[in-house]
């Protein structure tokens, strides 16, 4: 559905040139949520601005069904209209259609306060050729569709915040786009408020097969709704998968950061780690966390090791994700025994495809002490 290749956005800085992106080649798949994740000034909005050339990237190509590809190259905008093999200069209608054909919502709603709700739902409506009929039964179906209608000649002052994200969302939708690109908009909302927005986004990906590019910061959001995630860090995209494989495994430093924001076991190592924690692992234990995917039913394999290595295995914590619909599963327990026992047990959790990370090893202060 979307295409981007080599994407490079730099901005004149005062000292030095701020690289907001650096080379990034991504896809995203027709009807699919793709979120950015990412910290700030990563590069996630000047991205997604590339998309709909809201912002000219410096150099590369980007291809979107429908519009055919647009390439930059050398200050110079080409465009390779869908099914041509050739590159032409692009017109400023072009340009203007790819921008108006993609909806966009943000942070802070951009609504016309002067407006009514009516007003800035039909705004995009202007100058397509609609009748003032047309333009009415649109804007209701619209109203209809993000659930406002009894806001129709409300202004946006009289509406919760929640409320104003639901009219951006129709007026993004008013000249059927195919895409919607959302950058943060849910960050301003409260938790209820985010909670339904999401729910809305979600349904009109199903049930207008609506492809979202969902810049959040926020990884809860992403496990809410997202089917798969890039993260970008410093202008570049550094991992990149399906939501569940990103979370059961993070391969990058920030994105083990960013998945333990709300994994529930988190930061237990920290709070474990206390001297004054109450939990320790004993000169003849180990405490350990244990990590398991949909694959693997850990508790069932806690138990067989146990019986099978005689090691007690007591469970401290235990916390299971759903993520897509899969359970993604965390235990922090402690295993008492004999030393060899014990690391066999871990070996067979291990071999098991339990992700098992070493807490506090009781036995290295035994060690120490004799
Ligand atoms: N119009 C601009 N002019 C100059 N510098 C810019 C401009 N837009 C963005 N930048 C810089 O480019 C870098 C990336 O910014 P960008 O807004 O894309 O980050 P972001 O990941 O969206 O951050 P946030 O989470 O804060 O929204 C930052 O260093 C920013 O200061
Ligand atoms: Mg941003």
């Amino acid at each position: 559905m979307i295409h981007l290749e080599n994407i490079v956005k730099t901005f004149p800085g005062k000292e030095q040139n701020i690289h907001a992106v650096r080379d990034v080649t991504l896809d995203i798949e027709e009807g699919e949520i793709y979120g950015i994740v990412g910290y700030s000034g990563a590069g996630k909005s000047t991205l997604v601005r590339c998309i709909n050339f809201l912002e000219t990237p410096d150099s590369g190509t980007v291809a979107v069904k429908g519009f055919g590809a647009y390439s930059v190259q050398g200050k110079k905008i080409l465009r390779k209209a869908e099914g041509s093999d050739n590159y032409v200069t692009a017109k400023t209608g072009d340009l203007q259609e790819l921008r108006r054909d993609m909806g966009m919502i943000f942070q802070h709603f951009n609504l016309l306060d002067r407006s009514t709700i009516f007003e800035n739902v039909a705004y995009p409506l202007k100058h397509t050729g609609l009748s003032k009929e047309e333009i009415k039964d649109r804007v209701v179906e619209l109203l209809e569709l993000v659930n406002l209608t009894d806001k129709i000649n409300a202004y946006p002052s009289e509406l919760s915040g929640g409320q104003k994200q639901r009219v951006a969302i129709a007026r993004a939708l008013a000249n059927k786009p195919l895409i919607l690109l959302s950058d943060e908009a849910t960050s301003a909302l409260d938790p209820d408020a985010t909670e339904s927005i999401l729910n809305l986004l979600k349904d009109l990906n199903k049930r207008l097969g609506l492809t979202i590019v969902l810049i959040t910061h926020e990884m809860a959001v992403v496990k809410t709704i997202c089917d798969k995630v890039a993260v970008m860090e410093d202008g570049r995209v550094v991992e990149e998968g399906k939501v569940y494989d990103v979370f059961s495994n993070p391969q990058q430093e920030i994105t083990k950061k960013f998945v333990s924001t709300t994994i529930g076991m988190g930061n237990v190592e920290k709070l474990l780690l206390k001297e004054a924690s109450p939990i320790k692992p004993g000169e003849d234990g180990v405490l350990i966390k244990c990590i398991y995917d949909k694959d693997c039913v850990g508790e069932a394999v806690i138990s067989e090791t146990s019986r099978k290595y005689n090691v007690n295995i007591n469970i401290v914590l235990a916390n299971v994700e759903m993520i897509q619909d899969s359970p993604l599963g965390g235990l922090v327990v402690i295993v008492q025994g004999d030393d060899d026992q014990i690391d066999k047990a871990i070996g067979h959790l291990r071999a098991c495809r339990v992700e098992v990370e070493v807490i506090e090893d009781g036995r290295m202060a035994r060690i120490h002490h004799a």
